[in-house]
C-alpha cells in the first residue's frame, strides 16, 4: 500500500484505479480497520465503524479552514490563492537539527502511505478521509528531539494577501496547535501531504498538515509552516479562544458535553437531509491504541 513520495505521480500512475480501489475496500473490510484501529468488536455500533470514505466532492468542498472565512464553502472557493511550492517549514526549539526544510526536503524519503481515519468535529458532523502522509515521528526522529522537550507546537502559514479570512480577528493569528510529545510521536499521528492519492487540495490544508484522529478535528492543524520542540504546554488557538469549550486535548469523548453541543452523536457528512445521528465514540473509535497515553489521568478535568 506504501509508495515512495514523487511528486510528479499521482496515484494513478503507480497503481491501477481498480486495482487501488479495490484494496481500498480490502483495507476498509481488514488492514485499515487494524492499522486505523478496530476495539471493541461487537459492541460498537456499525455504523460509528463505517470506514467507507467520503466523496472526493464531500472532502474538498465541505471545510473549515477560517483564514479563509468561516462558512463551510468559503475555503473552496478561496484557497486557491494560497501559494503552496515553493514552501518551507521552520523546525526549531528542542532539536538537534533546526533549520529551515523545504517541503521536498520534508518528504524526501518519507514512505507515503494511505491512512483511512474518521474525523470528527466538534460541530458533531464527521468524515471518512483517505489521507496519503507519514508518521509525524519519522520527521522528529530525523530531525532529533532533545531531552526537556515535553510538548510539540505547529503554527499555519500567515498570508494576509492571500488569506481572507485573515481580516476577521475570530482567532489570534495565526492559527497554532500543539501536541505532548507522546501524543505527537504515536504512530497514528501523521502528516498528509495528500488525499485520495493526489496532492494535498489547498482548502484541506496544503501541502502539509498534520490529522490526529483521536482528537477534535480543530487539532488537526493546515497548511503547517512551523514545528517547534518546547518544554511547556504551547498556545493552541481554540484553547485560547475559549479555553471551557476547546481544551489542550481535545481528545473526542462522547462523555464531556461541550457547553453549547452534546457530544455524545454525530452525522456523517454526505449522509442527506435524512442523515442519521451515529453514536460517538471514546477517542472518535481509536481507544485501544490511545487510551494508555492518558491513564490516570481525569478526561473530564483535561478535556
Ligand atoms: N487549520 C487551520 N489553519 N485553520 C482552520 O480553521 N480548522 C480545523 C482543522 N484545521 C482549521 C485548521 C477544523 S475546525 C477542522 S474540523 C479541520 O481542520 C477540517 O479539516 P478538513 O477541512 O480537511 O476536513
Amino acid at each position: 500500500m506504501a509508495h515512495r513520495y514523487r511528486s510528479d505521480l499521482t496515484w494513478d500512475d503507480v497503481t491501477p484505479k481498480e486495482v487501488y480501489l479495490n484494496r481500498r475496500q480490502l483495507m476498509t473490510g481488514g488492514g485499515a480497520l487494524l492499522a486505523a484501529g478496530m476495539a471493541g468488536g461487537q459492541a460498537r455500533a456499525q455504523d460509528a465503524w463505517d470506514l467507507t470514505p467520503n466523496s472526493w466532492e464531500e472532502i474538498t468542498t465541505f471545510n473549515n479552514f477560517y483564514e479563509f472565512g468561516t462558512d463551510k464553502s468559503d475555503p473552496a472557493e478561496h484557497a486557491h490563492r494560497l501559494t503552496t511550492s515553493p514552501w518551507s517549514v521552520e523546525i526549531d526549539g528542542l532539536v538537534d537539527n533546526p533549520g529551515t526544510y523545504s517541503f521536498e526536503d520534508i518528504v524526501a524519503g518519507q514512505t507515503i502511505e494511505e491512512r483511512i481515519y474518521r474525523l470528527r468535529c466538534v460541530e458533531r458532523w464527521s468524515m471518512v478521509i483517505p489521507w496519503n502522509g507519514f508518521e509525524l515521528a519519522d520527521l522528529l526522529n530525523r530531525v532529533g528531539v532533545q531531552d526537556g522537550a515535553r510538548y510539540v507546537a505547529f503554527e499555519t502559514a500567515m498570508r494576509p494577501e492571500e488569506m481572507p479570512g485573515l481580516r476577521v480577528p475570530i482567532l489570534d493569528w495565526p492559527y497554532r496547535e500543539g501536541l505532548r510529545l507522546d501524543e505527537a510521536m504515536h504512530p497514528l499521528t501523521i502528516l498528509a501531504t495528500g488525499l485520495y492519492g493526489e496532492p494535498m487540495p489547498n482548502q484541506n490544508g496544503a501541502p502539509i498538515r498534520l490529522v490526529v484522529p483521536w482528537k477534535y478535528g480543530y487539532k488537526s492543524i493546515k497548511s503547517i509552516v512551523r514545528i517547534s520542540l518546547v518544554a511547556e504546554e504551547p498556545v493552541a488557538s481554540w484553547n485560547q479562544y475559549a479555553p471551557h469549550e476547546y481544551g489542550f486535548y481535545s481528545n473526542v469523548n462522547p462523555n464531556r458535553e461541550h457547553p453549547r453541543w452534546s457530544q455524545e452523536f454525530e452525522r456523517r457528512v454526505g449522509g442527506g437531509l435524512f442523515a442519521r445521528n451515529i453514536p460517538t465514540l471514546m477517542f472518535n473509535g481509536y481507544e485501544e491504541e490511545v487510551a494508555s497515553l492518558y491513564e490516570g489521568m481525569d478526561l473530564i478535568e483535561f478535556h
